[in-house]
């Protein structure tokens, strides 16, 4: 199985090492083989003087059963035309491997209740999957463009009624294996693309008469994940939207740097931390590893199938939370937290721990499938 790690700029290298060493923990376990490969992507491929997303990269990304994403982002090339910014890397290789369906699932872990901005009961049960459009509206609707003169600058939001549907139907078959609820999000109030968005959802809900379907303003749904997170199951949106309001789930739960996403598409599929490169921290040993190690359990259930050894990985984060392992982001006021590499560390002990502990059980009783991974069947 050929995984290809793209670390990325800032905390992306520090974070996509946390998750390799997980990766290699989840193998060892197993006694699967993993060949990993790594390649350039980001600033750290400009700074090379390649483009930000070189054909090696190409290449290698559609030859991989899975991708693993750090993050790309550098203040260095902030200021180049969008062809030559890091980010357009990342724009690119989602339209190329046609990735567009972004699951961000948003949950408060057990052990981190407190450690977000809300009040423990309000936090508490929050268990959303965010299902985000990603290869449309206005990332990459023509024509965009700022005017000869520098005074105005334009961009285009589109959606066709295929790009619609493909989506709203992820969003309704995830919502299957959990709450079987939907809400779709849009501005049908003031956006043609939102009253087009919102008739095709509506026609596609036809086929799942079992999901319960609503719709909500974005500015409402923003409002709503801070006063009631606990209130959404499926959160289906487009791809600003979704852009948006996963940050903000991500603050509610505790840290930006817990959340993990799959970005799926017919064919590829590719797995990274919601977080961004965070210049500031990176280098620093400081970053916090979870969403990377979260994103390459989604690796291992929706690109290699391993959904045993997935559920393993999450099982293995939430041990050490409990345990009251925490990284900086997760602390307030000088409390004691660890770096991102004993982080990721005490996760891999963790996995090879619960794996020892797995096969005991299976000799004492070798028909008992345990409680856990009947539960995280269930996650996205
Ligand atoms: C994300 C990021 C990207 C996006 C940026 C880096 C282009 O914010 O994945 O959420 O806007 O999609
Ligand atoms: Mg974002």
């Amino acid at each position: 199985m050929q995984i290809l790690l793209l670390p990325g700029d800032g905390i992306g290298p520090e974070v996509v090492a946390g998750a390799k060493r997980v990766l290699e923990a989840v193998a060892a376990a197993f006694g699967h083989q993993f060949t990993f490969r790594e390649e350039l992507i980001g600033g750290a491929a400009l700074r090379r003087g390649l483009p930000p997303l070189p054909e090696s990269t190409l290449a290698a990304a559609r030859a991989a059963d899975g991708i693993l994403l750090g993050a790309v982002g550098d203040p260095e090339f902030d200021t180049g035309d969008s062809s030559r910014r890091p980010e357009a890397a990342l724009l690119k290789i989602r339209r190329e491997l046609n990735l567009y369906a972004n699951l961000r699932p948003a949950r408060v872990w057990a052990g981190l209740e407190d450690a977000g901005p809300l009040k423990p009961e309000v936090l508490a049960g929050t268990d959303m999957l965010i299902v985000r459009e990603l290869t449309g509206g206005l990332y990459y609707g023509e024509p965009r463009g700022i005017s000869e003169d520098g005074n105005s600058a334009h961009n285009t939001m589109r959606y066709s009624r295929m790009e619609i549907e493909r989506i709203a139907r992820r969003a309704f078959d995830a919502a299957r294996g959990r709450l079987q609820r939907v809400t779709s999000v849009d501005k049908a109030n003031v956006l043609e693309t939102s009253r087009l968005w919102r008739q095709v959802v509506i026609d596609v809900a036809r086929d799942y008469p079992d999901v319960r379907l609503d719709h909500m303003y974005v500015d409402a749904c923003a409002m709503k994940i801070a006063l009631a997170p606990s209130s959404f199951d499926v959160i289906l949106t487009e791809n600003l939207f979704g852009d948006i309001l996963s940050d903000e789930a991500g603050a509610i739960v505790g840290s930006l740097g817990l959340l993990p996403s799959a970005s799926l598409g017919d064919g590829g599929a590719l797995f990274e931390p919601v977080h961004g490169s965070a210049p500031d921290i990176a280098g620093k040993n400081a970053a916090n590893p979870i969403g990377a190690i979260a994103s390459a359990a989604m690796l291992l259930r929706h690109a290699l199938g391993l959904n045993t050894e997935a559920d393993i990985v999450e099982h293995a984060i939430e041990t050490v939370l409990r345990a009251g392992l925490r990284t900086r982001d997760l602390v307030t006021n000088g409390a004691p937290s660890v770096g991102t590499g004993a982080m990721a560390a005490a996760i891999a002990a963790a996995i090879a721990q619960q794996r020892g502990a797995d096969s005991e059980e299976r000799r004492a009783a070798p028909s008992t499938r345990s409680a856990r991974s009947g539960r995280a069947a269930t996650r996205p």
